[in-house]
């Protein structure tokens, strides 16, 4: 079996952080989210990886990822031109895949488990496609499945106005060779997309076996700000192990699960776990709060900053309290001390500040 993991898009949903930087690399807990997607296809015995690129973010994914070598895989990087939709990915992906069964992973897409059991389950019972869903409160803004009263997926549509279900198609999906000749006969969408949704739509119409799991885990589309956080809470509190490599002194405070990364240095602060704090990253005078991560090459001093992500070269001083927030790379926020107290600032387009 092989796999592609689509990592084009333009991550609108995520600007201003995406104006920069692909959103797959986008981090959580201080990975980025492609690196969950490829360890838990490499766990599932993947050795063929073909990732989906554009030509916007291309470049900064194959730096990320290099050649697959930390993984032990071989990794082949396939020029999606245009955002043509995820079928229209699998086409470009035609002659990588050749004639093996495959998983398409969206890069964007975390669940809370590996992906073994739904691949053995593909490889025993040999279904045409093996779909994950997920119950979800928004449905509108997925694919959606409608299933019979014996379980059995009867109809899947993408984004209805009027869903017949609460149950998303995740983004988390394994086919055999069929799935290409239902790219061939489907229409592109509304939104001018050739969707993965309807090709599989199409095996269902043409008696195909469609199988489908409800995942029991949590899964997160971490498109959006707040996916993000949210996200970034769960990973840090199932996944995170303390680890110090920096440097503490002696009269700061490590509570709890804390990682710090070679040569950070933590100095008359707490830090409150579970927190993830990079390399080289210096931290004086200061709270960092649970659920938070810090990049590399940040400094904090006389500030506080809970429940957050604050991504690498970034500086906070001197301020009191920072929470729920995203702070990307090369920020700086310092507070002006003057009497006449005023917000200055230079914002990106698309920033969102609440003061
Ligand atoms: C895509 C699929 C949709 C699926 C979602 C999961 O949506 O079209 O069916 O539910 O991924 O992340 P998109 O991200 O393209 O809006």
């Amino acid at each position: 079996m092989k796999a592609i993991i689509l990592s084009g898009g333009k991550g609108t949903r995520l600007r201003p952080l995406t104006y920069s930087g692909a959103k797959q690399l986008v981090p959580v807990a201080n990975k980025p989210i492609l690196f969950y997607c490829i360890d838990n296809i490499v766990q599932a015995g993947i050795k063929d990886i073909g990732i989906i690129i554009s030509p916007e973010t291309g470049q900064e994914i194959k730096d990320a990822v290099g050649d697959g070598s930390p993984w032990n895989v071989n990794i082949q990087y396939i020029l999606q031109e245009v955002p043509g939709g995820l079928a229209h990915a699998i086409k470009t992906a035609r002659a990588f895949l050749d004639d093996s069964p495959f998983i398409m992973y969206l890069g964007d897409n975390l669940i809370g488990t590996g992906i073994n059991e739904f691949v053995e389950e593909f490889q025993k019972n040999t279904p045409e496609a093996l779909i994950l869903l997920k119950e979800v409160k928004n449905p509108k803004q997925f694919g959606v499945a409608e299933i019979s009263k014996e379980g059995k997926v009867t109809h899947l549509l993408e984004k209805p106005d009027i869903p017949p279900s609460n149950l998303a198609l995740v983004g988390i999906y394994i086919f055999s060779t069929k799935i290409h000749t239902a790219i061939e006969k489907i229409k592109p969408s509304k939104r001018g997309e050739l969707e993965i949704t309807d090709a599989i739509q199409e095996l269902i119409s043409t008696g195909s076996n469609v199988e489908s799991f409800v995942l029991d885990t949590w899964w997160l589309d971490t498109g959006k700000k707040d996916d993000l956080l949210t996200a970034n809470v769960i990973v840090l509190d199932e996944w995170l192990k303390g680890n110090i490599n920096g440097h503490i002194d002696d009269s700061s405070k490590v509570l709890g699960r804390v990682t710090i990364g070679k040569g950070s240095m933590i100095k008359k602060s707490t830090i409150r776990g579970p927190v993830v704090i990079g390399e080289n990253t210096m931290i004086e005078n200061s709270f960092i709060g649970p659920h938070t991560s810090i990049g590399d090459n940040v400094k904090i001093m006389k500030s506080s900053v809970e429940h957050s992500v604050v991504m690498n070269s970034s500086e906070l001083i001197e301020i009191e309290r920072i929470e729920e927030s995203i702070i990307g790379r090369r920020v700086k926020i310092t507070s002006n001390n003057t009497m006449h107290k005023a917000l200055r600032l230079m914002l990106g387009d698309d920033s969102v500040v609440e003061v």
